[in-house]
């Protein structure tokens, strides 16, 4: 698919109104996206978990404007969590510029946007990556109403072509359990321009993989993700990064495959802590980890050498630590986690979320 193929240019139906909920999950990278190229097109290829309750729930209401309301380009009300919230809306006009040539109906409506999310506001976990889903999905259900005729799979392609142009990381939470993103040697269909759903068959000791989010800092980040993917242009390491995020990429489709744990905790460590080295290493530098972090970590390190465990940890752009571990460990890393990290978490707080198989449609 080439990104002509995204662009609709005429409409069959005629849908005077009409009102759409999907909710769709975050997702967690192992092998990281970090740096981008314009319009959106990742550096380098990477590959998520999706998960399962660390969603965001968005109904759109939409009604046909007529030609008096149509002065300004885009015509839209948002509510979060049931209170209008003024400061996302220039975020969502963006978004709208960037997707009109590839759906021209959005200058044609007002919409009306109520999006929720299933885990604690400000919580230090990024809801890019849900929020943009959410809403590409639901603008994507309007394309369908619009035009019968596409299919599931056109539907869910370009869902996640239209939530890249909002938030790069939001392509991967259309479906699950595994998306790739990024042009790779080892996964033929995967496209930079959406995320494709892993083809290949994963090992069972990879399935129903468990991730508890424990909230470091609940605090807004100091960096954003798109400042810290802007400094890797010229970064000193970014041409042997990118290198690193294909062969890691490769290696770890292997690793998927034959149930090589001790592997993938070696790999997705590694990529969790390369991600940071990049931001300590760019110009202007700058930390995202916090004493906790670091402490969460080292507790890790001691627990997987005392028992012998599975448990291995990732870190997003931000301070929270997300521990990755299989199902069969479950009862024991809990009680871990009880006893020995929860001290370092903010007001005590965690999310325990597992792997899940993508968005849902709520009501259409
Ligand atoms: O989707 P963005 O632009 O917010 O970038 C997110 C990048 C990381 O979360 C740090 C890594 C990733 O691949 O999700």
């Amino acid at each position: 698919m080439t990104e002509n193929d995204f662009v609709s240019s005429r409409y069959i139906e005629n849908q005077i109104e009409g009102t759409v909920t999907w909710k769709s999950p975050s997702n967690i990278a192992l092998v990281k996206y970090w740096g981008k190229k314009e319009n959106q097109i990742p550096a380098n290829p990477s590959i998520s978990f999706t998960l399962y309750h660390c969603a965001t729930t968005t109904t759109l209401a939409y009604v046909k404007r007529n030609k008096e309301q149509q002065q300004e380009r885009f015509s839209f009300d948002l509510l979060f969590e049931g209170s209008p919230k003024p400061e996302f809306k220039p975020k969502i006009g963006k978004f709208f510029e960037r997707v009109e040539k590839y759906i021209p109906f959005v200058k044609d409506y007002h919409f009306s946007i109520d999006t929720s999310n299933s885990f604690p506001h400000s919580s230090g976990i990024a809801s890019s990556a849900s929020g943009m889903s959410a809403l590409a999905l639901c603008l994507m259900s309007v394309e369908k109403a619009l035009n019968e005729k596409i299919t599931n799979d056109y539907f869910n392609q370009k869902a996640s072509f239209l939530a890249r142009l909002g938030s790069g990381s939001a392509c991967r939470s259309i479906e699950g359990e595994m998306v790739v993103w990024g042009q790779n040697e080892d996964v033929k269909e995967a496209s930079d321009l959406y995320g494709v759903k892993l083809s290949q068959e994963i090992h069972s000791v990879f399935k129903n993989y468990q991730d508890t989010i424990l909230l470091v800092d609940k605090g807004q980040k100091q960096v954003s993700s798109t400042v810290g993917h802007d400094l890797m242009h010229g970064h000193p390491f970014a041409e042997m990064r990118f290198k690193q995020a294909e062969t890691n990429l490769s290696k770890l489709i292997k690793i998927l495959q034959n149930g090589d744990q001790k592997g993938f905790i070696e790999l997705v460590e590694s990529e969790a802590l390369t991600l940071h080295a990049m931001m300590m290493t760019s110009l202007p530098y700058f930390i995202l980890m916090k004493p906790h972090t670091l402490q969460i970590i080292n507790k890790i390190w001691e627990y997987r050498s005392a028992t012998g465990s599975n448990l291995c940890f990732t870190l997003d752009a931000g301070a929270n630590v997300h521990l990755l571990y299989p199902e069969n460990e479950k009862d024991t890393v809990l009680t871990f986690i009880k006893n020995e990290l929860v001290a370092y978490c903010e007001n005590g707080q965690y999310i325990c979320d597992q792997i899940g198989l993508g968005a849902e449609l709520i009501k259409n």
